[in-house]
């Protein structure tokens, strides 16, 4: 049996997040520069997308670029930023057609003007959407994103708009930048290391965490079917004991 007809569709996470990992080594054992890989990674992304709307997935969240990420060669970084804009404008009549609503999450004040503009553009065009959400980290991390929620809850109380002891899990998750966004069941991370990155601390608190070694430009959606199929296999306890849940 083939693994898409073994994946339940009752149990499909609602939101998958993915570190996408592995392209510079990918490029590396194929002799080519760090840039090869990430264009090779596009596919990887176009093919998860589909994957994703096809199944009935609601949210998928990628890590297109840190906060961390600047710190790399100025050619890397200008490479990446152009091929998210060709990206955008490539695929946007794909992303209609198939309902595919695009939204981002991070400081994307700091990004280039004209990534900044397509990717705004792009998300005004695709808003009404209504089959998945597809959600770029872009110039995110996760600390940077819960002092920006803290520093709002604050200034709200300074004001006196809200009381201290309103700020509860609920308030806190609202002032956060996936607001209206249900927290990911799934987290991928690819090429073989086990770590978050400062990727979305604050949400993944129940997620279930698949490490794959798989490196980016290689996965495929037999790889998103295995991790889903793994995800399918777990017990989500949420802090109760087995017994509880039966
Ligand atoms: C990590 O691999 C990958 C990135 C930092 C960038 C991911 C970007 C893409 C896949 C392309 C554009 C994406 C979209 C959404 C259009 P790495 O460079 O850290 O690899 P390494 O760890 O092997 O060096």
């Amino acid at each position: 049996m083939d693994l898409k007809s073994k994946i339940n569709l009752e149990k499909l996470p609602r939101h998958i997040a993915v570190i996408m990992d592995g392209n510079g080594r990918w490029a590396k054992e194929h002799g080519m520069p760090r840039v090869f890989g990430h264009r090779n990674g596009v596919k990887a992304v176009r093919e998860t997308t589909e994957a994703c709307t096809e199944l009935g997935v609601k949210y998928l969240t990628l890590y297109a670029f840190s906060t961390e990420n600047w710190n790399r060669p100025e050619a890397e970084v200008s490479a990446l930023m152009t091929l998210l804009v060709e990206t955008i404008k490539k695929e946007i009549k794909t992303l209609n057609e198939n309902g595919v609503r695009l939204q981002a999450i991070g400081d994307l004040s700091r990004l280039p003007e004209k990534s900044r503009k397509t990717l705004l553009q792009a998300m005004e065009d695709t808003k009404q959407n209504p089959r998945m959400t597809l959600v770029l980290a872009l110039n995110y991390s996760a600390k940077w994103e819960i002092v920006e929620a803290a520093r709002k809850l604050a200034k709200a109380a300074k004001s006196g708009e809200i009381e201290p002891a309103d700020i509860d899990d609920e308030a806190f998750s609202n002032a956060l930048s996936t607001a209206g966004i249900p927290d990911p069941e799934l987290l991928i991370r690819t090429s073989g290391e086990n770590r978050i990155s400062n990727f979305l601390l604050w949400q993944i608190a129940y997620a279930e965490l698949y490490f794959t070694p798989t490196l980016w430009p290689d996965f495929r959606r037999e790889h998103l079917y295995q991790a889903i199929l793994d995800f399918q296999n777990r017990e989500r306890r949420f802090g109760k004991t087995s017994e509880q849940l039966v």
